[in-house]
This record gives structure tokens, sequence and C-alpha cells, in this order.
């Protein structure tokens, strides 16, 4: 276990550090959030390539034909990096564990990004060992900054090169020998000054876990998100058209309690979500809208095409923002709502929102 900043630093040591040579592959889920995506940039630095397994709406999981494909990608003797999210941080979909071990007989190392799915789901690392697996304690409490970890297994810690050395990483140092040794283990992988006064946080927070219970939290997600997936799907305006579309898998089945949808009005015309997050907002009324940093199942959801956006992003000749972004995708949903059940989420807060949807349904000409 080394302990990190967030999710986010968790994998970009293993991407900084990972052995990528030229004809290694990195494989991954178009449902990645970016802190995934991000490792691209790493692989590609070192000629390795990028090839991402595309999720298939409306249920946004991936056709289990092309996972046979994907992994017979690997390079013989070479280095080979799979990653998938546990459970999608935009759809819900929890993929099938068993792919870790599957990926794994075919020559991959697997990189399970567990962010979204240990805050309401067990993961038993003695029945499924990922080579990496990156998470934030402070998700799973509840609580909005704190630690997070990449727990690896010893082979695969061993696998990993450091691009650089720093106070607390290394064994000795020699600015005139110019040479050093890194230290053994996880103290490798943890720069300058830990979090040291919120480690003992964890312990507090999974024996909080533990007390509330783990399956208990798992049962009341799972109630809570079916009834908000069957009672907003079935959300009509009068002349029959329905006012929600949920980008994700409609039954509780390997799903988490994270909904992303549209407003759509008696037109079928999609309610831009930032009308919809400015009304929750008056109605404190916490929700997410955009892409949640997981542009590829935004961009599966959306029907937005590989053509459509490399012009947009090589009509702006400087940075674009994401307002030149919608711009260029005149017309048709950038985003998305996302609304999210967990440890602390009740019935009450379930039908205030359902409550808060109903007004949107028979605007006159929204
Ligand atoms: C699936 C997933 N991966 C990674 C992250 C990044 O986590 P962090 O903000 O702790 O770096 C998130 C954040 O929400 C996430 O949902």
């Amino acid at each position: 276990m080394v302990f990190t900043a967030n999710a986010s630093h968790a994998l970009k040591l293993v991407g900084e550090s990972y052995p990528f040579e030229p004809g290694d592959q990195f494989l991954l889920t178009f449902d990645n959030h970016n802190s995934v995506n991000g490792i691209r940039e790493f692989d590609r630095a070192h000629g390795a390539r990028t090839t991402y397994i595309p999720v298939a709406p409306p249920e946004m999981r991936v056709p289990e034909a092309l996972l046979d494909s994907s992994w017979s990608l690997a390079k013989q003797g070479g280095h080979n990096l799979f990653a998938f999210p546990a459970q999608s941080n935009f759809s819900g979909v929890q993929h099938p564990l068993e792919w870790i071990e599957r990926a794994q007989k075919r020559g991959w190392d697997v990189l399970l990004d567990a962010a979204a799915f240990v805050a309401t789901n067990r993961l038993d690392l003695s029945r499924w060992q990922p080579d990496y697996v990156a998470l934030s304690f402070y998700k799973m409490f509840g609580y909005p900054t704190g630690v997070g970890a990449l727990i690896a297994r010893w082979p695969a810690l061993e696998k990993l090169h450091r691009p650089w050395f720093a106070g607390g990483t290394i064994g000795v140092a020699s600015v005139q020998a110019d040479r050093h040794t890194m230290a053994a283990g996880s103290a490798a992988f943890e720069d300058g000054t830990l979090d040291y006064a919120n480690i003992p946080a964890i312990d507090i927070g999974l024996d909080f876990l533990e007390t509330v219970g783990m399956d208990q939290i798992h049962l009341r997600v799972k109630c809570l998100t079916s009834w908000l997936i069957e009672t907003l799907g079935a959300l009509r305006h009068g002349n029959g058209r329905p006012l929600i579309q949920i980008f994700g898998p409609h039954s509780c089945e390997q799903r988490g309690g994270t909904i992303t949808l549209n407003f759509y009005d008696d037109q079928g015309r999609v309610i831009d979500h930032e009308i919809i997050e400015k009304q929750a907002n008056e109605r404190m009324i916490s929700l997410r809208t955009g892409c949640f940093c997981n542009p590829g199942a935004g961009e599966m959801a959306l029907g937005l095409s590989k053509q459509e956006l490399v012009s947009c992003f090589t009509s702006s000749d400087r940075g674009m923002t994401y307002e030149d972004f919608r711009l260029c995708i005149d017309g048709k949903s950038t985003g998305a709502v996302r609304i999210s059940v967990g440890m602390v989420s009740n019935f009450a807060d379930a039908h205030t929102f359902v409550e808060f949807a109903r007004q949107f349904l028979d605007l006159p000409n929204s």
C-alpha cells in the first residue's frame, strides 16, 4: 500500500513508472476517468500504443466479443497494461471483476480504478487480484478531501521504475557520485512528507464503515437507485414523450448508485444541463453536470463522433475551452446531469429529486 494524495495521484504513479517501451500496449475502456486516460501520455512518450475498447449505449457496457480481440493485442514478452474502472463514474456500470484474471492470463497487467466502486461495494482483494488498484479513502467515507492509495501486488510494484527520486524515496543519493538507490517497497513511491496527520482518519473511517456495514450500504444504494431509475424513467410529458433519458443500465444488476441522465422537453429537445444545475442549486440539491472527467463515456452516450470531435479540436488555434467546445458541438448536448446516492442518502433525498424533475414536465416552449 502506497499512500497518495488521491486516486489520481495513485494512477499517475503507475503511468509514469510503468516500463512502457516501443510496441508495448496500453489498453483501456472508453469509460475511464481522465486520470486513467492521462496515462496514454506516458505510454506514447515511450513509443507504446493506446487502444480504447468502446462501451455501447444505452447500457454503456463493453460488448463481450470486443474483449477477446482487444486482449489478443498483448505484445508477447512485452509490457501490457489494461485499465478499467470497477465502477464507471459516468454510467454507474460495474464491469465484471472476472476480467482481471482473464486479462492477466492473456498477458496483461491489470490496473483497476476502484475510486467510484469502493464507497458502496466490498472489494475483496483476496478474491480479486489486480496488479494495481487506485482509490481515495475520503470518497469512501463521504469526506471531500483526504488521503488515497495505490495498492499493488509485490511483483507488480517491483516492475515499476520511478522516473525521479525525492526526499523520502531513496536509500542513498549522492551529488558528487551522481548516483542514487531507491528505498524498498512502498517508500520509493511516497514523495516528500506524507499527509500523515490524516492517515489515522483511515482507520476511523474504515471502522465507521464496518459499523454501518458495507452490505447494508450496498443494499441501501441498490434500493434507492432502483427506485430512482424506475420513477424517473416513467416520467412522461402530456404527449407521452419521456422527460428523462438515463445513460447506463436500467436495471440494478452490476451497477452502482451513479445515475447519469438528461432532461428533454415535450418536443424531444434536450434541456441544457446548465439550466438543470442552476435550478437544482436553487432548491439546495447538489448534483453534478458536464462529463464528470469521463469524456469517453460522454461521447458514446451523447453520440458525438470522432470526426466532429477532431474537427472541433483542429478548428481552434488556441487551447480550446469548454465554452468553445460547447459552441462547436452546436445543437447537441455536450454533457449530462449526474445524481449519485451513497451511504448517507435516504428516501427523502430520492423523492426530493423526483419532485424537482417533475417541474420540467410540459413546460410551455422551454
Ligand atoms: C472512477 C474515478 N476514478 C478516479 C477519480 C479521481 O479521484 P481523485 O479525485 O481522488 O483523484 C474519480 C473521482 O471522482 C473517479 O470517480
